[in-house]
C-alpha cells in the first residue's frame, strides 16, 4: 500500500539542528560579505538566513523552541537597513546585535553550550567574497 500517509512519512524533513547549521554557514558568510562590502551578497546572506528563520516556523512546529525563533526578526530588519545604507560601521554593530540573539535565543532555549561568535577566520577557501567586477 502506497498511501499519501505512507508517503508523507517518507518525506525528508531536516532536523532543528540542521536549520541552524545551514543558518551558521549564512551568518559566517555574511560577515564577510559585510567586510568586503559586498552589499549584494550580504543582503543574499540575510534574506538566506530569513528563509531558514521561516523553514523552522513552518516545519518544525512540535519543537516548544520556535516559539521563541521571532526574536531574531528586529535583529534581520536592522542588519537590513545597514546594508541598504552600505555603511559598515553600522553593520557590524548590527552584526554584533545579530550574534548576541543567537546566544539568548540558545539560552532561552537551554542550549547556552551553544555559543555563536564572530568569525575570525573565512573558511569558505572557495568562495570569493570581493564585489564581481564584472557585470
Ligand atoms: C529558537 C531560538 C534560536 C535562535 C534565534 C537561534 N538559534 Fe541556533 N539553535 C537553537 C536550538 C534550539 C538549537 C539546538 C537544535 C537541535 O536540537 O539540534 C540551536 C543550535 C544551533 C547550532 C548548533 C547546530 C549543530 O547541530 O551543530 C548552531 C551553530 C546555531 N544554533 C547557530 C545559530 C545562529 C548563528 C543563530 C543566529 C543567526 C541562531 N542559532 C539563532 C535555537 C535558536
Amino acid at each position: 500500500m502506497d498511501s499519501l500517509e505512507q508517503k508523507l512519512a517518507n518525506t525528508y524533513k531536516p532536523g532543528f539542528g540542521a536549520f541552524m547549521s545551514n543558518i551558521q554557514t549564512h551568518h559566517a558568510k555574511l560577515w564577510f560579505a559585510g567586510q568586503n562590502e559586498n552589499w549584494k551578497l550580504a543582503d543574499f546572506e540575510v534574506h538566506e538566513i530569513r528563509e531558514t528563520i521561516e523553514a523552522i516556523q513552518k516545519f518544525q512546529t512540535e519543537r516548544k523552541e520556535s516559539q521563541k525563533i521571532e526574536m531574531i526578526y528586529p535583529a534581520l530588519d536592522s542588519i537590513e537597513k545597514t546594508i541598504k545604507f552600505q555603511n559598515l560601521s553600522l553593520f557590524r554593530h548590527s552584526y554584533t546585535e545579530l550574534t548576541n540573539t543567537c546566544n539568548s535565543c540558545h539560552r532561552a532555549t537551554d542550549f547556552e553550550f551553544n555559543v555563536v561568535k564572530i568569525p575570525d577566520n573565512q573558511s569558505f577557501s572557495n568562495q570569493d567574497f570581493k564585489e564581481s567586477r564584472t557585470k
